[in-house]
């Protein structure tokens, strides 16, 4: 299952986001105004429980959020999404996971691994910018499954129709929340029209 947010206040960022011309200060705000919008889409459905609470005129009914969560940026381009994660989710662990594209053959070249295994039903929150073609974000689903996770959600930013249907294909468990859908990969996998090297503008490092 995947979801792309047609709100026009995330069209408005995703296109100022995709602009070449946009620095590494404003793009890191982008990209954490985006996730924000992608967070508060995807926790739709978060477990909770009733609780009373009593203000300074009556008591009320009101909910406490009762999901244990782990949020697991993909290093590198997904830390520049974890500060706006952690804004929403502020009692969430994080787990991270390495992973380097190969640029010739777009495999994900897996380097370190930091995730707490698995906890009774915690929710494994995968995110990273850009699916292109989706190796690395079936890498991460694969090495979170093994650690026990049995419910995770992958929030993203640009996503190639290649990744949403790789994704599909070998995960259909996991649902992706993204901010646009784009073209496809041209010959070096990157997305058409995309945005360049996310992690590259995040960290100005062109
Ligand atoms: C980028 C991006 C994803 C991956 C997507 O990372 O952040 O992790 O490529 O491509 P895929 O869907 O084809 O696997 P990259 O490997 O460039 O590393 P970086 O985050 O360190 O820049
Ligand atoms: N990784 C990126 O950062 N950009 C792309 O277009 C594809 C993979």
């Amino acid at each position: 299952m995947h979801t792309i947010l047609a709100h026009p206040l995330v069209k408005h960022r995703v296109t100022l986001m995709r602009d070449e011309n946009t620095k590494p200060k404003q793009f890191r705000e982008l990209v954490n105004e985006i996730t924000e919008f992608l967070a508060i889409e995807s926790l739709k459905d978060l477990r909770t429980r009733e609780v009373r609470v009593k203000t300074p005129v009556a008591e009320a009914t009101g909910v406490k959020v009762e999901d244990s969560i782990v949020i697991v940026p993909i290093l590198r381009a997904g830390m520049g999404m974890l500060g706006a994660m952690l804004r929403v989710l502020p009692y969430a662990k994080v787990g991270v996971l390495g992973m380097q594209r190969d640029e010739s053959t777009a495999e994900p070249v897996p380097y370190y691994a930091k995730v707490p295994p698995a906890k009774n039903d915690d929710l494994a929150i995968v995110i990273d910018p850009m699916l292109a073609t989706g190796g690395s974000a079936c890498d991460a689903f694969a090495q979170l499954k093994k650690l026990g996770y049995r419910r995770i959600v992958f929030l993203n930013l640009i996503a190639a129709p290649e990744g949403i249907d790789r994704v599909e294909r070998e995960h259909p468990d996991v649902p992706v929340f993204t901010a646009a859908k784009d073209d496809g990969l041209n010959e070096k996998f990157y997305i058409v029209p995309g945005l360049g090297d996310a992690g590259d503008r995040i960290f100005g490092t062109l």
